[in-house]
């Protein structure tokens, strides 16, 4: 079992890894809520994973996929955890996914102006990324993530046996998330091994060090002033692709991680464009990605000009865009880079793709 803590002050919580973890629950509420004596679960009805606060537990259910991060869905978890006596001095347990973090960290933000709150991460993308840092929110029509609200967990549990039984390509979003951190790594946190050298791990300890490298990240930028942008690397394009799934001209359907690890390998190579980074450098992306068992190749049918403008939010006009690139000082925004540049680039990574090189 491995310890990675969150150094955010009086705010400060620690995530637990390892098989097994969810059986801590009740210790882990005593301890970081002293006062609860009821506990709200959250949880989906396919996650089947059941857990003990210790406490009287009333279960809730969320529906699957991205509807359930609604305000409708919030209210309605409010008003069910107002009808079971839930106070503001007992506690939250959220049981799944990203989306189960994010809509029932955002209720407990909410519920009497500030409910604690603890994450059982039950997805690896879930271990590795959303359960940590405390953004929590849902989603409006107008787009994703719009309402939502700082609040940290007291506790984060990532029980690497519940992966067993995640569906695969469940398994590959979450991977692409993790070769984001083998990236990221070099930049933030000396200490954790980076690049190829997460693969060799066991799953656990990759799962801790991904952990601990967005913990890092959090914990020099709590509330997404400047540094905690870098989370981001990989994620223009890779929304970009997500976006243009659906639609007139529509590529592949990917999921969230599996759109990233593309968008990583295309920032190793606009960055080596731009001058900031060698083939070396690109190539350790290639090879990240693909130890992850992930494609760094445009899906078929790719349009790059379409793809820009989903990138600059805008299809009319070419504007210049910011970037998290690779460089001499590590990962960073980069500001100003020209959409020719861009497409350029989506044109490098098609012809190598198609060389099979790489
Ligand atoms: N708050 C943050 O910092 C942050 C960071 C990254 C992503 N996110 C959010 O996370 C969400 C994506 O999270 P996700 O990829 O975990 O998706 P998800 O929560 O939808 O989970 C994916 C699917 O796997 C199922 N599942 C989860 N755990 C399972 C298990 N152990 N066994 C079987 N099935 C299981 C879920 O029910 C769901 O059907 C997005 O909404 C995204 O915006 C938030």
């Amino acid at each position: 079992v491995r310890t990675v803590p969150v150094e955010l002050g009086d705010r400060r919580y620690d995530v637990i890894v390892g098989e097994g973890v969810r059986h801590q629950l009740a210790d882990r509420v005593a301890e970081v809520t002293a006062d609860a004596s009821r506990a709200a679960v959250v949880t989906q009805s396919g996650i089947g994973v059941s857990v003990d606060p210790g406490i009287a537990t009333t279960v809730f259910e969320v529906p699957d996929g991205e509807a359930a991060k609604s305000l409708s869905v919030v209210e309605g978890l409010c008003r069910d955890f107002a009808r079971a006596g839930i106070s503001r001095s007992d506690v939250v347990v959220a049981v799944g996914g990203g989306v189960v973090t994010d809509v029932a960290g955002f209720a407990a933000a909410a519920f009497h102006r500030g409910t604690p709150y603890v994450n059982v991460a039950t997805s690896l993308l879930g271990q590795v990324d959303a359960a940590i840092g405390g953004k929590t929110g849902v989603n409006l029509g107008e787009g994703k993530n719009l309402v939502g609200a700082f609040w940290q967990p007291r506790v984060v549990l990532c029980d690497t046996e519940l992966l067993t039984s995640l569906p695969p390509r469940e398994w590959a979003s979450g991977r692409g998330e993790m070769a984001k951190y083998a990236l990221l790594s070099g930049s933030v946190d000396a200490a954790v091994p980076s690049g190829v050298g997460l693969l060799d791990l066991p799953l656990d300890e990759q799962v801790a060090c991904c952990a601990a490298v967005k913990a890092a990240i959090v914990a020099a930028d709590e509330h997404e002033g400047g540094r905690r942008a870098i989370l981001n690397y990989g994620h223009t394009l890779g929304h970009a692709l997500e976006a243009s799934a659906f639609g007139p001209g529509a590529v592949a359907d990917l999921r969230h991680g599996e759109a990233v690890a593309v968008g990583l390998v295309f920032a190793a190579f606009l960055a080596r464009r731009l001058g900031r980074i060698d083939e070396d450098r690109v190539e350790l992306h290639r090879r990240v990605v693909g130890g992850f068992d992930l494609s760094w190749r445009l899906p078929d049918g790719t349009d790059p000009e379409r793809l820009v403008a989903f990138m600059t939010r805008d299809k009319k006009a070419r504007h210049d865009l910011t970037l998290v690139l690779d460089g001499p000082n590590g990962v960073e925004p980069v500001h100003g880079i020209g959409p020719d540049d861009v497409v350029a680039t989506l044109a490098d990574m098609e012809r190598v793709g198609r060389d099979g090189r790489g």
